[in-house]
């Protein structure tokens, strides 16, 4: 069987100008949080209040990229990586949120571009990965509409200095996780626990996005370069067959998958959300909707796991109570490893929304990886990201057969790093991290993946 599997996916199936690449987010690699001008974000605040993250670890280190970075480089390239994805840290750009322009941060982000660029590998580039300057959070953040306009000054920084170069720029990581995670459930910065807030924020966002498109759109000089946003998406199927876990998860899927698709690829937000719920306290003003679908050149997708959802335990703080099948495999994180999910979320997207096209600018599983030494040095044999990937790549592979204009895929990711409120207490790397050394160790995964790569 795997004998055939390894037959069957081979990179040489996949168009030849497939993106090729793993994504990583500023907070959780960069460190250096005080160098060069850096202002805290909501995260480092967030990180440095007790209780809120893992053994209270914070990102002040992380994988110390910004000093790194050109040894990352070449890490990528010895993976063989032709597509790179990274984020960009707004307090290093404009250290006060808005005005006056940090030019140290900037040049830190124009050497990484040409690093890659050197190295044949494409930036695709988030201007928002949850990294909220923390003097605009003290101004009301994205609950305040103010924010979505500042948003767009800082695109225009960013998109006006890296334009000639970058290949692909996203505007916003999961604003859905920026939303509920961050203001309703409080589990991510600002730790806001807030349905009110919540909404808000997710309009807000959404407004920021369509705002900031045709600023970018003015800026990016790249003949061949593209913008789009990327979301969070889950596959959901009823966890039994009673009718109640059916109705839960179709109003799941309206509130997990097309709360933002269906604002920014059809100028409304989803009519089947119950009345009286959600809709009365969106901030939403006369013309929000049209500028929220503007055109995208692309779908950014990231993908983990499967939802089957059986009844709800906390509708406020979104509290879903699921099914387990016991004969499927979870991770470390406890989501459970469900290859055909995303296939069916890129079938669907591309059916109901025609994105025109797409990427998977996230996919990839948390396990717990032990490094051992080996008589040729540090190993980690991480067999089951391994099976992850390549299960999840014969997934795109099948897209890729049916049509569907798939045009890349970013495994989650370069290497370890503070995974949010888990801190480094979850890893999900191609490559290990040694903490304490800094030292990175690429994975049996990530080994696999390069020789998937190198064909
Ligand atoms: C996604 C985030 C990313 C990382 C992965 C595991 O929701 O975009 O930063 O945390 O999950």
């Amino acid at each position: 069987m795997p004998k055939n599997k390894e037959i069957a996916l081979s990179r040489k199936l996949f168009p030849k100008e497939f993106v090729w690449g793993a994504a990583t987010a500023a907070y959780q690699i960069e460190g250096a949080v005080n160098k060069d001008g850096r202002s805290p974000s909501i995260w480092d605040v967030f990180s440095h209040t007790p209780g809120k993250t893992f053994q209270g670890e914070t990102g002040d280190i992380a994988a110390d990229h910004y000093h790194r970075y050109k040894e990352d480089v070449k890490l990528m390239r010895e993976l063989g990586l032709n597509g790179y994805r990274f984020s960009i840290s707004w307090p290093r750009i404009i250290p006060e949120g808005k005005g006056a322009v940090n030019s140290k941060g900037l040049d830190f982000y124009d050497k990484l571009v040409d690093e890659l660029l050197a190295n044949g590998i494409e930036p695709f580039v988030t201007l928002y990965h949850w990294d909220l300057p923390q003097v605009l959070q003290e101004q009301g953040g994205w609950k305040e509409r103010a924010t979505s306009q500042i948003f767009v000054e800082y695109a225009d920084v960013v998109t006006r200095r890296l334009g000639d170069r970058v290949k692909a720029w996203i505007t916003l990581n999961e604003p859905w996780v920026s939303a509920v995670t961050g203001h309703i459930t409080g589990e991510h910065a600002p730790g806001e626990t807030d349905i009110i807030a919540g909404v808000r924020v997710g309009h807000h966002l959404m407004l920021a996005h369509g705002l900031a498109l045709p600023v970018i759109r003015q800026n990016m000089t790249r003949k061949d370069a593209e913008v789009g946003i990327t979301l969070s998406t889950t596959y959901v199927e009823p966890g039994d067959d009673s009718t109640e876990a059916k109705d839960l998860a179709l109003l799941v899927d309206v509130i997990s998958n097309r709360l933002f698709l269906d604002p920014i690829f059809k100028g409304h937000y989803p009519k089947e959300l119950p009345e009286n719920f959600l809709l009365p306290m969106l901030p939403l003003e006369p013309g929000d909707l049209e500028i929220i679908s503007r055109p995208v050149d692309f779908l950014g997708i990231n993908y983990y796991f499967r939802t089957l959802p059986l009844n709800v335990e906390d509708f406020t703080t979104y509290k879903i109570r699921q099914y387990q099948p016991p004969e499927s495999q979870f991770t470390a994180m406890g989501w459970e490893v469900y290859p055909d999910g995303l296939y069916q979320i890129l079938k669907r997207v591309h059916q109901e929304y025609f994105p025109g096209k797409l990427y998977i600018t996230e996919n990839g599983a948390a396990f717990e990886d032990v490094l051992e030494e080996s008589s040729s040095g540090p190993v980690v044999h991480d067999a089951e990201r391994q099976e992850y990937l390549s299960q999840h790549l014969q997934a795109a592979l099948k897209a890729v057969q049916k049509e569907i204009p798939l045009a890349g895929y970013f495994a989650w990711t370069l290497y370890d790093n503070f995974e949010w409120a888990f801190g480094t207490d979850k890893r999900f790397g191609l490559v290990y991290l040694d903490y304490p050394t800094q030292r990175r160790i690429i994975k049996d995964s990530g080994r696999w993946y390069s020789r998937f790569l190198q064909g």
